[in-house]
């Protein structure tokens, strides 16, 4: 019997790369999906309101006249009205029935885990709590609350401040990398991601300006959670009067109490709605195909009162479902009632997040497709429906190659229970598993794998080794990492020159740790600048870092057509986004040269906040090529800019590196054989080798390594000859058989 992941990966197989193109569409007109209803999987109803099919009698059209009056009010309400509607709608929420007892829980204790329904009012009401009873003491004192998720701490923040009457970025803010929106002296209450809390430890060891910080969806487990959780461990005892609350979904609570001394966990009850869970007959192949079948059906079936809320495993796949969603829709026309899809994901340019949470207008249904974001982060109300196909992506690192792929995955048994529960939030609601029930019962994790157990910790070694952590093995974990994994990255840091053979972090991987980005490319930009060979190209890889750097797409519909708008020849991605950048910049940052060339204005602009954060990082540590003599007055020649950037990132990523080996790619290792991989059509070099007939190059670096079922390579640049790897990072590879 095949498993789900097997069957998914020959579907992947059957279609490779241009799956979205072949695939075809699925009309709700063809064959239906036909599902086993699971009375007994119902998850655990706090509010068993028996059989909800029967309950959506109350029907929309009927109440239209009277919709129309509504909004017509809400717009006449005045300032007042508002403030009372937030206080009372603040009073509604789960946790404010618990207010006075949580307070007397934090007064007593220093550390307190919190469990509560997604949507009790976690993370925007405890904060505010703190605030009004004075933990801020004026504005003597911050309150940090971290979120996993970039989207959540901002849109969380405009949420609160909006709830607390005040404008976003003075009393409330937020700080996500790249983008901090707080006024010093005057934000109280701040929402980050815990990445950015980890690195206020660089500045302040005991994180003193803070008399409160909240964990928030700590049972996420992220990498900086877990690092956060021991961080704090170690200053709560100097600063007896901070205090911590540790919110989490109901797993994981008991270790987190653990791990502080048996600190207590605060539960508070919250509404339930029963949620119907269906599976599939037979395991799914394509489950997107089955997903978006599975829209239709409901959208065709079930009354109209009711959004739809599917999970998918990232940005490609859900930008790829709408189109699809759209196209069938449109084909559809007046036939069926219309469909608002509105996506959500990390990348999701911040004036389309706020989407998701607009009410969805009258004879309509929202469908909202969202990655793992929405699984306990985001509360989106009026979600009836949830699909769940059962997968995920998860990075998993093997230190014994030093790679990260990507792997698309099932998911973890308390993930898709968690799932399911988002369709009970405002009243009884559906769930749609597109896998069978065996497979829920035998196939399935209990548990996602916490971050820290399968992802490379060079970054987070050196954080803490700067922060002088001395012993990594005893540092308090809440689990520990693997020692492989540990030494690997050591091993890296090594290379790079972060660290000493003693394993003494050096002033450049002080340095590293500086710059708001990872050290390898804080690397980049330091050789860039001033090594010998590669030196001279600063600001060249200042832009194309930055380009890197922002995940959202630089591209208006496919890169190959803009890349050709834009540019007739060029050998690698880099080169690629570096052109697009500075003729942007020769454009004078407009608007219009963006359009003309199919170029997300809006995306632009954020790499140029990247930019001139980078630089700025650059100036503060005295990091610029005035330094450099081997040029003369006018620079690099134009020729050499090209090499010399190659140069650059061979010397921040040398572990990036795959090899020409008859006829095709091999990662370069020490480990047995080498990996095979493929360089993604998306890549221009897959476009100069395959379309143009270029001579294959004998190295190529790239920035990703992608698996599906293939080896895929993203983000790659050409390097002619092994000599430039020799000249640039000799520890790895002056062995490197070079003779061809
Ligand atoms: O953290 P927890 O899941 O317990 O709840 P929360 O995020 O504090 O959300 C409390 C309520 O605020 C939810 O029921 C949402 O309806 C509402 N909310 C919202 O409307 N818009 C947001 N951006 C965040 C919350
Ligand atoms: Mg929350």
């Amino acid at each position: 019997k095949r498993t789900r992941q097997q069957l998914w990966e020959e579907q992947q197989l059957g279609n490779s790369v241009t799956r979205s193109n072949t695939d075809e569409i699925c009309l709700p007109e063809s064959e239906r999906y036909e599902y086993v209803f699971d009375k007994e999987a119902m998850i655990d109803f706090t509010d068993n309101t028996d059989d909800m099919l029967e309950d959506s009698n109350e029907e929309d059209a009927s109440d239209e006249e009277d919709e129309e009056k509504k909004e017509l009010l809400t717009q006449l309400q005045t300032e007042i009205d508002r403030i009372k509607t937030v206080t009372d709608s603040r009073k509604l929420l789960p946790v404010y029935a618990f207010r006075k007892e949580l307070m007397e829980a934090v007064d007593k204790n220093q550390a307190l885990i919190i469990v509560g329904e997604t949507g009790s009012g976690k993370t925007t009401q405890l904060p505010q709590y703190l605030v009004e009873d004075g933990y801020t003491q004026g504005n003597k004192y911050q309150i940090a609350v971290t979120q996993p998720r970039r989207v959540a701490a901002m849109s969380v923040a405009a949420r609160v401040s909006d709830e607390m009457n005040v404008v976003l970025g003075k009393e409330v803010g937020y700080s996500i990398r790249f983008d901090e929106k707080t006024t010093a002296g005057k934000t109280i209450l701040k929402y980050m991601t815990d990445g950015m809390l980890v690195r206020e430890f660089l500045a302040d060891n005991e994180l003193s300006k803070y008399s409160c910080i909240m964990i928030d969806e700590a049972h996420e487990r992220t990498l900086a959670t877990d690092v956060l959780l021991g961080l704090l461990k170690n200053i709560m005892k100097k600063r007896p009067e901070l205090k911590l609350l540790i919110s989490s979904a109901t797993v994981n609570a008991k270790k987190f109490s653990a791990f502080f001394d048996n600190c207590p966990i605060f539960n508070v009850p919250g509404r339930r709605f029963p949620v119907d869970i269906h599976y599939t007959l037979q395991p799914e192949g394509n489950y997107i195909n089955a997903a978006i079948t599975t829209i239709f059906q409901i959208h065709t079936t079930q009354p109209l009162k009711g959004d739809i809320l599917l999970f998918l495993t990232g940005q490609e796949e859900i930008e790829n479902t709408r189109e699809k969603i759209e196209e069938i829709s449109s084909k559809l026309g007046s036939r069926i009632p219309q469909l608002l899809i509105t996506p959500i994901y990390a990348n999701l340019p911040q004036e389309q997040q706020a989407n998701i949470f607009q009410k969805t207008p009258d004879k309509c249904r929202k469908v909202v497709l969202a990655t793992n974001i929405a699984e306990t982060s985001l509360t989106i109300d009026g979600i009836k429906y949830v699909i769940d196909p059962g997968f995920v992506k998860e990075n998993s690192y093997v230190p014994s190659t030093g790679m990260t792929q990507l792997l698309t995955i099932p998911c973890s048994k308390a993930s898709v229970d968690q799932i399911a529960g988002r369709a009970g939030r405002t009243g009884p609601g559906k769930c749609f598993r597109l896998f069978t029930k065996y497979s829920y019962e035998n196939e399935l994790e209990a548990m996602p794998r916490p971050e820290i157990v399968r992802t490379n910790l060079s970054n987070t070694v050196l954080l803490l080794l700067s922060l002088g952590v001395k012993d990594l093995l005893n540092f308090p974990f809440l689990d520990k990492p693997q020692i492989s994994t540990l030494t690997k990255s050591l091993e890296n840091l090594y290379v790079l020159g972060a660290l000493n053979s003693r394993g003494q972090i050096t002033d450049l991987g002080k340095m590293m740790c500086e710059f708001p980005c990872e050290p390898e490319f804080a690397k980049v930009l330091y050789s860039a600048a001033t090594h010998a060979i590669a030196g001279g190209v600063l600001e060249q890889c200042l832009s194309i870092v930055s380009m890197l750097h922002e995940t959202t797409s630089i591209f208006i519909g496919s890169k190959k057509e803009a890349t050709a708008r834009i540019v007739s020849e060029i050998d690698s991605d880099h080169m690629l986004y570096l052109k697009v950048y500075e003729d942007w910049k020769n454009s004078n940052y407009s608007r219009s040269w963006c359009q003309d060339h199919k170029i997300q204005y809006r995306t632009l602009l954020r790499v140029r906040n990247i930019r001139n954060q980078l630089n700025r990082t650059c100036i503060k540590l005295g990091i610029s090529e005035k330094n450099l003599i081997l040029m003369g007055e006018n620079g690099v020649p134009e020729n050499l800019i090209g090499s010399k950037v190659t140069k650059s990132f061979v010397s921040g990523f040398p572990l990036n590196i795959v090899q020409l080996k008859s006829g095709g790619y091999q990662t370069i290792g020490k480990s047995k054989g080498g990996l095979n991989v493929n360089i993604h059509p998306s890549s221009v070099i897959f476009q100069n080798q395959k379309e143009k007939g270029k001579k294959l190059d004998k190295f190529i670096l790239y920035q990703q390594l992608m698996l599906t079922s293939k080896e895929f390579v993203r983000d790659c640049i050409p390097i002619p000859t092994g000599t430039w790897l020799v000249e640039m990072v000799p520890q790895i590879f002056s062995n490197l058989n070079n003779d061809k």
